[in-house]
């Protein structure tokens, strides 16, 4: 979203004291209304019950100007959850910085598939590589208490995000390691599944020079040869390191679902199936090793 910000108070326009409910009314009419909340709820400390009680709490002259600076980063473009530090994911708050791609709702269908393969009575082994926030692998180990989940990512500040993640959220079954894929796991380790949503955007597609795409670190979002690069690394390694009958699940771009399935085909992956989003788009795709695999799979 651009915004005008010429709407923004000036500095030397603003009168002290200013409620709650005018920096939200007066203040933030050129802002989402839901982002303009969650800005001011992040500046005020406080939630979203306390805005709608205490319209008449009157701002003190810092965080008059903190949110005033917030509104005006946004107007300028930058992602609302970067400026407040966090985002909503499934049924968490995690916290987000410039280093981390912000999760997305359609990746919470990522965590659905993933949730329904695997048994909450059993003490499963998980792989969410390109872990960026942990969004996927925290919610998981969140609901799958008795999975030990392992959360693989390239950059060391994304891993940094991720680990106080799990620390606030008091999640002890996901252990981070820092690794390009698969490359620096133990020899021999398999999993039962092995999610990703890795970066599958082409090279120089227009979408990356709109909105928050602009904001977010090249290395969660390009990928080389077109968009396939990292998916197609993940899919053609992926059944050395799955126990026979384990899953691969990955979401992948809107146009990416039939040649996903062909990939995993090639691969020897049986059961092949691509799920929608709500908007009706085939945005995960996974598929099983095969139990006719040979010896690496076992
Ligand atoms: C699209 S983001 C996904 C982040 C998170 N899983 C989510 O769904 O919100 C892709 C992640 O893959 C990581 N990544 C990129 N290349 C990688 C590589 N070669 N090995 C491991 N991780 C990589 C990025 O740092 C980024 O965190």
């Amino acid at each position: 979203m651009t915004i005008n910000s010429n709407h923004l108070p000036e500095q030397a326009n603003i009168r002290h004291p200013i409620t709650v409910g005018e920096a939200l009314q007066n203040w933030a009419k050129q802002i989402d209304r839901l982002e303009a909340r969650w800005m001011l709820q992040s500046v005020l400390a406080v939630d979203a019950a306390f805005l709608v009680a205490h319209a008449d709490r009157e701002l003190s002259p810092d965080e008059a100007a903190r949110y005033r600076q917030m509104l005006a980063r946004r107007a300028a473009g930058e992602p609302v959850a970067y400026l407040t530090g966090e985002r909503g994911f499934y049924d968490l708050i995690l916290k987000v910085t410039p280093d981390v791609l912000i999760p997305r709702p359609e990746t919470e269908l990522l965590v659905e598939t993933a949730l329904s393969s695997i048994a909450p009575d059993r003490c499963s082994r998980v792989l969410d590589l390109g872990t960026g926030s942990g969004a996927i692998a925290i919610t998981i180990a969140k609901h799958r208490p008795l999975a030990q989940v392992t959360a693989i990512d390239l950059s060391s500040r994304a891993l940094a995000v991720a680990r106080a993640n799990a620390q606030a959220q008091a999640v002890d079954n996901v252990t981070f390691v820092q690794g390009d894929w698969y490359a620096n796991l133990v020899a021999g380790e398999k999993f039962d599944v092995i999610v990703a949503n890795p970066p599958y955007i082409a090279e120089g597609d227009p979408h990356l020079a709109q909105g928050d795409l602009r904001f977010e670190p090249n290395l969660a979002l390009v990928a080389k040869h077109n968009g396939w690069d990292c998916i197609r690394q993940i899919i053609t390694h992926a059944e050395a390191y799955l126990h026979r009958d384990g899953w691969l699940l990955l979401e992948h771009g809107y146009d990416q679902a039939s040649a996903c399935r062909e990939l995993l085909e090639k691969s020897g992956f049986v059961s092949i199936f691509s799920r929608t989003d709500l908007a009706g788009i085939e945005r995960v795709s996974g598929g099983q090793c095969g139990s006719f695999s040979t010896a690496e799979c076992l």
